[in-house]
């Protein structure tokens, strides 16, 4: 949205994934300590994000929300100290609607949405010094009129708390399974595009639900062009790391949300993963490509059926391309120097996942494993000016 300060997409964890309902403050804790020893800080995680389920089932006799007396016992203030200490920033969860997702479904009890509170609750939060909002449509239906005036009403109240809150919103709880294609930039900084995530490859065709890493990728690719600064589409929470992805799965969801400029929020448990997942998740060139300050979301240039290429202009001129292969079999997957927008005679490749580097003549190519991918930067030559105007998200010049 106008003056977000998400100009590069949102990096973080939140808890929903792995904790759901249950989660507790000491979980909240052990996590951002998690985020720190495990180097994702380092690597550029920021938001440490509590999901639903934080709150007292009953706001405070002068109407305030405050926290769950047992399971954050220390309350959201000292919450946001101990997240703010370890040089990350807090996350907060509420709902535009009476009740929560979680409220609305009965695994939470009570009513403390923030419909009618949006301004006290955005105060609250400030207090708490909340550093992003995941404001998220559920329980109840609503036109599309009825969504952008609520989601609007607590976009004002947080910037009226003069505090840099980056706004998430979901406006897709009564969408499913499809998702939703409306351009939010105006409202908010990231916006669900489809509904929930879950460990899953693929689920049938894209219209399936529950939602796998290929359903949520064809709903959000066509949607490339609304990305740029301050404006992301959110396929969701990572499932990185998550039980139901064999490790190569992981990987190819990781550089296929790297290279659509989605926000990187890990929501695997990073208090026990593996050094394997870890090294994925904090894959430096991978995350460059993602943090890129052009902002473009990457383009599917290609679509052979279970082969598919995507191409991300970059602001200092080359190409992020991923070689996907969405197969049960190993299969080689090949693209141009031009079809991904460059022209010229002479390229060097670097494998994003090895860092190896290899020159190139215009051939793009690399053998690929059954649901696995190959991501290269592609430099040198000459960016041919109209077809990578059309890879760039925004249009805007080249910086
Ligand atoms: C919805 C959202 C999820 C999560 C839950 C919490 O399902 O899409 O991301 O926030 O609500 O109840």
């Amino acid at each position: 949205a106008p003056g977000s300060p998400a100009l590069t997409p949102p990096m973080g964890w939140n808890s929903w994934n792995s904790f759901g309902c249950g989660i507790t403050e000491a979980q909240v804790r052990q996590a951002a300590d998690a985020m720190v020893s495990s180097g994702m800080r380092d690597a550029g995680y920021q938001y440490v994000v509590v999901d639903d389920c934080w709150f007292d089932p009953q706001r405070d006799s002068a109407g305030n929300l405050r926290a769950h007396p047992t399971k954050f016992p220390s309350g959201m203030k000292a919450l946001g100290d101990y997240i703010h200490a370890r040089g990350l920033k807090f996350g907060i969860y509420q709902a535009p609607n009476e009740k929560t997702c979680a409220q609305g479904v009965g695994t939470h009890p009570g009513s403390t949405g923030s419909k009618g509170y949006e301004v006290r609750d955005a105060q609250s939060f400030a207090s708490w010094g909340v550093d992003y909002l995941k404001y998220d449509w559920c329980s109840g239906s609503g036109t599309r009129d009825e969504q952008v005036a609520r989601f609007t009403i607590m976009r004002d109240a947080l910037r009226a708390t003069g505090r840099p809150i980056v706004y998430s919103i979901n406006s897709n709880s009564f969408h499913a399974p499809t998702g939703d294609k409306y351009d939010w930039g105006e409202v908010a900084d990231l916006w669900r595009t489809t509904e929930d995530l879950l460990d899953i490859w693929q689920n049938g065709n894209v219209n399936s639900y529950p939602m796998g890493v290929g359903n949520v990728l064809d709903v959000t690719a066509p949607l490339a062009a609304q990305t740029g600064p301050g404006n992301w589409n959110d396929p969701d929470m990572l499932v990185v790391g998550r039980p139901g992805l064999t490790l190569t799965e992981s990987r190819t969801h990781f550089a296929l949300w790297a290279l659509m400029a989605s926000p990187l929020m890990a929501g695997n448990d990073i208090r026990t993963m593996s050094s394997d997942i870890s090294a994925v998740l904090r894959n430096p060139r991978l995350i460059a490509v993602n943090q890129d300050r052009l902002g473009a979301g990457g383009r599917r240039v290609r679509d052979d059926g279970n082969t598919e290429v995507f191409a991300k202009a970059l602001s200092d001129g080359s190409v992020a391309v991923g070689l996907i292969n969405r197969g049960s079999g190993s299969a080689t997957i090949s693209t141009t120097a031009a079809q991904v927008g460059l022209t010229g005679g002479s390229f060097t490749l670097t494998d994003l996942w090895t860092g190896a580097t290899s020159g190139s003549t215009g051939q793009i190519s690399a053998s690929v494993p059954a649901h696995g991918s190959a991501v290269f930067r592609v430099s040198g030559g000459t960016p041919a000016a109209a077809t990578t105007s059309r890879l760039r998200g925004t249009g805007s010049g080249r910086c």
